[in-house]
């Protein structure tokens, strides 16, 4: 574990250090966001999520595609992560929460998630535009474009301002 722990972390050097805080939290899948996150009231988040494209991207791919690594980077946050940190994750929830969202572990606890600091403390990410080029660029096959306030209003899934 010690070793496996130190090859790792000596991979996330690799990449460039940027996902060196992101080493100890798990994955642990859009069903788990849900139980917080699927009030009207703040929001429903995850049925607004369920409803986009992301949360079907793998229902774009046929046949042996589902199982290409190719593919499956963008189209899957399991299908892209370390499978060592995948704890409750699935394939086929596609583009979930935690691609955009950073992985939950750390910060799915409601005393960490009520603190804006505390849960970006522990792993949350507020995405910027440069994440979403990750994927939304001419290494995708079906590429078109990609305008990012548009783009962003489609996805939209705000916690409405209290009254
Ligand atoms: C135990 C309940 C709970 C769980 C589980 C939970 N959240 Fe939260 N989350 C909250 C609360 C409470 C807030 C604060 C809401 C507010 O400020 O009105 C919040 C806020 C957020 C925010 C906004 C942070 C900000 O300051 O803008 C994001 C993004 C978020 N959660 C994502 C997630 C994701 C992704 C998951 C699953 C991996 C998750 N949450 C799981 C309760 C939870
Ligand atoms: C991990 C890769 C990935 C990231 C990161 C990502 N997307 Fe996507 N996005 C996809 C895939 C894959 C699809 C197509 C899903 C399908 O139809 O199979 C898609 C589809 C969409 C669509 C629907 C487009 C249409 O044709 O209607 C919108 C809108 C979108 N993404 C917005 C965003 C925004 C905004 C961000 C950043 C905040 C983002 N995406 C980040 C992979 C990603
Ligand atoms: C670099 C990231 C990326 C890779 C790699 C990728 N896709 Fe996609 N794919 C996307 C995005 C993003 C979209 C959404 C289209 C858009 O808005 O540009 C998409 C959309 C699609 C669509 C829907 C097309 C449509 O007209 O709505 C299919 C089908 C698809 N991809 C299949 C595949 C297959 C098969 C592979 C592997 C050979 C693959 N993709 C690899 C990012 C990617
Ligand atoms: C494709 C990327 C993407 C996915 C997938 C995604 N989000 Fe987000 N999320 C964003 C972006 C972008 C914002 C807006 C950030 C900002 O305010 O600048 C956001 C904002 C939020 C907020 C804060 C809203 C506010 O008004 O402060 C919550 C809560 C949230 N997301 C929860 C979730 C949950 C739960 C899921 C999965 C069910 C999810 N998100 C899936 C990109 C994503």
């Amino acid at each position: 574990m010690y070793i496996k722990s130190i090859l790792f972390a000596s991979f996330l050097l690799f990449l460039g250090g940027n996902y060196l805080t992101a080493q100890d939290y798990e994955y642990i899948g859009a069903a788990k966001c849900k139980m917080c996150h699927n009030k009207p009231a703040t929001g429903a988040q995850y049925k607004q999520w369920a409803e986009s494209k992301h949360a079907h991207a793998m229902e774009s791919l046929k046949g042996d595609e589902a199982n290409d690594p190719k593919c499956l980077k963008c189209h899957s946050t399991a299908g892209a992560v370390n499978e060592d940190l995948i704890a409750t994750l699935t394939v086929k929830e596609g583009v979930s929460c935690e691609t955009c969202h950073g992985p939950g572990s750390g910060y799915k606890a409601k005393s960490v998630m009520e603190s804006r600091e505390k849960s970006l403390e522990k792993g949350l990410i507020i995405p910027t535009e440069a994440l979403c080029l990750e994927c939304h660029n001419d290494n995708s096959p079906h590429f078109k474009g990609f305008n990012y306030d548009e783009y962003l209003e489609k996805i939209a899934h705000p916690i409405p301002a209290a009254e």
